[in-house]
């Protein structure tokens, strides 16, 4: 008789040992990312069964584009965990937010009104334009920590300005950021280029969080694919990653 799926056996997908996701676009209707309720609950029950207890949701907040505050975050985040509780589906969720260094975030910063911060440290993701890096993002690093929050640098390898440039990585560390590789990079998902540089910020141990960056199905496709790579599991074993140290 025809056998199916012949003898060996299909590896599943196992996230577990990052049990919490800090950069995602889940929550629906807010940004470039989930748009409805119903995907929201779909997608992380998905991830949930490759490994994931948390998510930390970080919608954009940029200018015109992405115009977030708490106010329109916050709302959604009760949306999502009441839909949960309703469908007895135990999963943890928070939300904070993926801020664009421009000018109006360092008036954000100035004018003292509430950023949306995560985990024991105060971290807050922070990002940069893929054409141009923020001209200002050395004075947002330092304003941060003056109030007491830690930046998490978010895919510092899909700054291709960065590319040739290394010492750039360990300026932000020593300017005191922590770096968030995205998950797919490692995939080549973004190009040869952003997965080269993604692997040598392993291999010099700079990378301290992993994070799906999810905003659609194709993302969930391609991490379910990544996540049962044998070369994909061998590097990122080896890291001190801290998601874990998100689980309250
Ligand atoms: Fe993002």
């Amino acid at each position: 008789m025809f056998k199916l799926f012949g003898s060996s056996k299909i590896a599943a997908a196992d996230l577990s040992f990052l049990g919490v996701d800090m950069h995602s676009h889940l929550l629906p209707g807010l940004d470039d990312g989930l748009k409805t309720l119903d995907q929201t609950i779909s997608f992380m029950q998905q991830l949930q069964a490759m490994g994931y207890q948390k998510f930390i949701c970080t919608p954009h907040i940029l200018s015109d584009m992405h115009p977030n505050t708490p106010e329109t975050i916050l709302p959604k985040l009760d949306l999502v965990r009441n839909e949960l509780a309703k469908q007895s589906i135990n999963i943890q969720v928070e939300a904070a937010a993926e801020y664009m260094i421009d000018l109006e975030f360092e008036q954000l910063i100035e004018s003292g009104k509430q950023l949306l911060s995560f985990g024991p440290n105060n971290y807050v993701l922070i990002e940069m334009s893929y054409m141009a890096e923020s001209p200002n993002f050395e004075k947002v690093i330092f304003n941060l920590q003056m109030k007491g929050l830690k930046p998490i640098f978010a895919h510092p390898e899909r700054y291709t300005y960065f590319h040739g440039k290394f010492s750039q990585y360990e300026r932000l560390i020593d300017l005191g950021c922590v770096l968030q590789v995205n998950l797919l990079s490692l995939s080549g998902y973004y190009g040869k280029e952003v997965k080269k540089a993604a692997e040598l910020l392993f291999k010099k141990n700079m990378v301290s969080f992993l994070g799906t960056d999810m905003h659609h199905d194709k993302h969930l496709s391609m991490l379910k694919e990544l996540a049962v790579k044998k070369d994909f599991l061998s590097l990122v074993s080896k890291a001190e990653l801290l998601n874990k140290t998100l689980l309250s």
